[in-house]
């Protein structure tokens, strides 16, 4: 993704704000009239009816109504807000899934399907949603998950999201393919974080970069084993068509290289070492012979690759199926969850992504056996919405939402929080 960004195309607000101030309606409305000379409201007598011929005024649009990150209410709201301020071929890049995105839309269809029982008069008065991983602990359950290419959806990109995480003390996964270099990131974060990694099938170019994360001092490695080589991604390309900008690593013209990612540079990286269809379980030992940081596995979606994962020594396991954007299986990871955590009972820390858009999304993560759960697209949104106060505001609007269901449903820690808290229709 390169860092064209779109001009300001939120003149349906200016145009409703021009139509407002010179409306009839402001001097009707006690207090509202525009200040000024000439402005003074005289009562609605005084105003003139509009013309009969005059079209109908513009109905005010979201984006009319969130101007800043705090009118947000929820996730949905960036959502509608970052359409409108990311370029589409980016926009189409987030939003984008595999075919006919059977598997993002069971991924949000399957937690919608499931409802939170509600258990009265337990004292709810204090609500601690603190979780360890690794022997850190984190006020929250709620991981930012890595997503490549962040300043493609706002200038700041992966420095605005670590300033973010670090306002709010979130835990951040980095991406290999994020358009800032580790070491910038981790200072915007104030610690390290946790470094995602696509191998490639170069090992000269993994051992490079696993040794520079290691220098930055990230302290765990999350492996991501979904995207074995292609993914069809149909969303992507339509809204590409309809963006007449390039940019040097997506949308750029045939023929022309793409440019090389941060993570990549001093590397012998070649294009189309990011394929890894080779790829096996045996990866996990020839990692651990090149570095002591932590080994979590992201991608996994059955109980017998958990079973494999732990047999050959990782220290996590990160339920995803890439947020529908990797593999087109239809199997939602809420309901993939249940039969990893019962293999890893425990042992090692489980994190989910796939749909979380709510707190009571948080909430059935956790009751299925997720230790963490991680989020995507709506910090993206935020993000392209209006920077780090946009990635901000989304952790802000998770976090208050999962407190909620926590009191109604009367388990006052992430512990308290069981298979038996949660139900499917
Ligand atoms: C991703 N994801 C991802 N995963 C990964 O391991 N490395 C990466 O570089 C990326 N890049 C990326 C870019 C964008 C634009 C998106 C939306 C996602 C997948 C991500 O880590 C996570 O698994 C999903 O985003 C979770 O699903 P939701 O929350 O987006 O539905
Ligand atoms: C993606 C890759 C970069 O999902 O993981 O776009």
């Amino acid at each position: 993704m390169g860092h064209d960004f779109a001009p300001n195309r939120r003149s349906s607000r200016r145009d409703f704000l021009r139509w407002l101030a010179a409306s009839p309606l402001l001097a009707t409305i006690p207090g509202c009239a525009p200040a000024g000379p000439g402005s003074t409201p005289t009562g609605p007598t005084a105003a003139a009816p509009a013309p009969a011929s005059a079209p109908p005024p513009p109905r005010p649009t979201l984006e009319d109504l969130v101007t800043s990150a705090a009118d947000a209410l929820d996730v949905f709201d960036m959502e509608k807000v970052a359409e409108t301020t990311v370029p589409p071929a980016h926009f189409g890049y987030i939003q984008t899934g595999v075919d006919g995105e059977e598997t993002q839309r069971n991924n949000r269809a399957a937690l919608e399907r499931m409802y939170v029982r509600a258990r009265r008069l337990v004292d709810v008065s204090r609500i601690d949603t603190r979780v360890t991983l690794f022997d850190r602990e984190w006020p929250t359950p709620i991981v930012i998950a890595p997503c490549g290419s962040q300043r493609g959806f706002h200038a700041e990109g992966e420095l605005a999201t670590a300033r973010a995480a670090q306002a709010r003390e979130h835990l951040q996964a980095l991406s290999t393919v994020s358009s800032t270099g580790v070491e910038d990131v981790n200072e915007a974060r104030g610690e390290p974080v946790w470094y995602q990694l696509y191998a490639t099938s170069n090992w000269d170019v993994t051992q490079a970069v696993v040794e520079r994360v290691r220098t930055a001092g990230c302290p765990v490695i999350v492996l991501t084993v979904d995207l074995p080589g292609g993914s069809n991604r149909l969303t992507l390309e339509r809204w590409s068509r309809t963006d007449d900008r390039t940019c040097n690593s997506c949308h750029r013209p045939r023929g022309r290289a793409p440019s090389v990612k941060p993570m990549f540079q001093g590397t012998s990286y070649r294009a189309g070492d990011f394929r890894t269809p080779g790829m096996t379980w045996d990866f996990i030992g020839r990692l651990r012979e090149i570095t002591d940081q932590r080994i979590v596995v992201k991608g996994l979606m059955t109980h017998e690759d958990a079973t494999l994962a732990l047999d050959h020594g990782v220290d996590g396991i990160w339920v995803s199926n890439h947020g529908g954007r990797a593999e087109g299986s239809g199997q939602a990871t809420i309901d993939a969850l249940p039969e990893i955590a019962s293999v890893t009972s425990g042992r090692v820390p489980v994190i989910v992504d796939g749909g979380f858009r709510r707190g009571s999304d948080i909430f059935k993560g956790i009751a299925r056996g997720a230790d963490a759960v991680a989020v995507g697209r709506p910090y993206l949104w935020g993000l392209g919405a209006f920077g780090q106060a946009g990635v901000e505001r989304v952790l802000e609007i998770l976090s208050d939402e999962l407190r909620i269901t926590m009191r109604l449903a009367g388990t006052p820690s992430l512990a308290s929080i069981l298979e038996s808290s949660v139900g499917a229709e």
